[in-house]
């Protein structure tokens, strides 16, 4: 039996826009409330413009106030298992604590991982707030 939000992970993958790579992926985002924000890769001819499918889920769930994350799945076309890059590690860590559970897709199996797991000692508010009293500013 599939994981149901695996499923809503892979549910984004035929929207992904993916003409430069054809490396499809999917991300189905939960927050405490229930709900789930899903997002595809959506890539630019310029390459560098290319959005992530976590950074979509992401942003579908912040507009709406939803900042409170859950748990995040993630599905390539290879079933690869793959995982979030490192910057989508980072925004990810913009509005969770390392006890996300980030499930990815293998097919027929998944991988669990913890976001402290993927991205141990990020960069946060808290960083910036002590170096700030460090320097003794307002
Ligand atoms: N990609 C994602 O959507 N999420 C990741 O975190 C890894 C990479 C996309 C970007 C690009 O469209 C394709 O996968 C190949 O790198
Ligand atoms: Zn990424």
């Amino acid at each position: 039996m599939t994981d149901p939000l695996v499923d809503q992970a892979r549910s984004a993958l035929p929207a992904a826009h993916v003409p430069y790579s054809a490396y499809r992926v999917g991300a189905a985002l939960r927050t405490a409330d229930g709900s789930v924000f899903v997002g595809c890769n959506i890539e630019n001819a310029n390459y560098s413009n290319s959005l992530h499918a976590e950074e979509v889920a992401v942003a579908e769930a912040v507009k709406t106030g939803h900042t409170d994350f859950e748990r995040l799945a993630v599905s390539s076309g290879a079933r690869d298992g793959v995982t979030p890059c490192g910057m989508c590690r980072q925004t990810l860590a913009e509005f969770a604590d390392g006890d996300l559970e980030i499930v990815c897709d293998r097919g027929d199996q998944t991988v669990r991982y913890t976001l402290g797991e993927l991205l141990p000692n990020t960069i946060s508010e808290g960083t910036l707030d002590a170096a700030r009293q460090q320097r003794g500013d307002q």
